[in-house]
């Protein structure tokens, strides 16, 4: 066997199974987590599937490059990240998360879930844990539609019927802390051409060019519970985000917005049920897209967390 099982504080059990699934490596394999996974990879898409995500601790993976390896090794297509982030790329396949401010928090989501198209798997690398705070957070997304119909069956009721909308504002002017403008969001500066890629390459259904250069960004209307591998799961971002730089918000198909006790009732269930992860350096998680939604939890410099992509 190359790998053991490890434990982390506040890891939680789902329909039996632990989630995430934390692979440490055995004392014969001597951490190359690159050979193992070529190896196991098959007995690793299945523990995946079963578990949505798998953290891999204390493997030799210590550089962007080392993390290409890794990614490679998994066999699997890369996808292009398309959105509102903005990442640099480090090497091969391997980019920098979100440049959004740390000591913010982003909240929870599938990522690429209002575009057409999305990966299906993603993969993290903590390169330098912040020194305190900027876990990344993950919650099985079927949890969530479990525990809202529990508590809230009129509200995921209008979900399904009706669909929601989702607002991106962005701002007028870019600063590399994570402010976001659409000519950078879409790679022109030309309205046309930012409209055509707008609706075509982020699915979006509306775009209102603002005359003091701010931007707003309809997508939906959509229903955010979607089925993949056989579970029900909240895909759209339900809750918006504000980081004072950028703001979303999201309302029903009437245009109102989820009621603020509504709100506090879903963020209760995100609270409840997710588990953060505390990185340590050389970690890497490997979170199925399509079943586990992923938060970053506000942190200090340094934090270096990379991401890939891939089908
Ligand atoms: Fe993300």
């Amino acid at each position: 066997m190359s790998f053991i099982d490890g434990r982390i504080d506040g890891e939680k059990i789902f329909e039996g199974r632990v989630f995430p699934k934390i692979l440490l490596p055995s004392k014969a394999c001597e951490g190359n987590l690159i050979e193992i996974v070529k190896t196991e990879r098959e007995k690793l898409e299945k523990m995946l599937k079963e578990h949505g995500a798998i953290l891999f601790r204390g493997f030799d993976v210590r550089s962007a490059e080392d993390f290409s390896s890794v990614v490679e090794a998994f066999g699997h297509e890369e996808f292009p990240y398309q959105g509102p982030a903005d990442r640099t790329k480090l090497a091969d396949r391997v980019y920098t998360t979100n440049a959004v401010p740390l000591d913010v928090m982003i909240s929870f989501h599938h990522e690429m879930a209002m575009i057409k198209e999305f990966p299906r798997r993603i993969m993290f690398f903590c390169m330098q844990p912040s020194p305190e705070g900027g876990e990344t957070s993950i919650i099985p997304s079927n949890i969530i539609v479990e525990k809202m119909e529990e508590a809230l069956p009129q509200v995921v009721e209008k979900f399904v019927e009706g669909g929601i909308f989702f607002v991106l504002h962005t701002k007028a002017t870019y600063n590399k802390n994570g402010r976001v403008v659409w000519q950078r969001m879409l790679k022109t500066t030309d309205k046309i051409q930012g409209e055509k890629r707008a609706k075509e390459m982020l699915s979006c259904n509306t775009v209102k060019f603002n005359s003091d250069g701010t931007a707003d960004f309809t997508f939906g209307p959509m229903n955010p519970v979607r089925e993949f591998n056989g579970k029900r799961v909240m895909f759209n971002r339900i809750l918006g985000y504000n980081t004072g730089e950028r703001d979303a918000y999201v309302a029903f198909k009437d245009g109102r917005p989820i009621p603020l006790e509504a709100t506090k009732v879903i963020e209760r269930i995100y609270e409840d049920n997710c588990v953060d992860i505390s990185w340590e350096k050389g970690d890497v998680l490997l979170v199925d897209n399509l079943t586990v939604q992923h938060a970053r939890r506000p942190g200090k410099h340094p934090r270096i967390v990379l991401v890939s992509l891939s089908d």
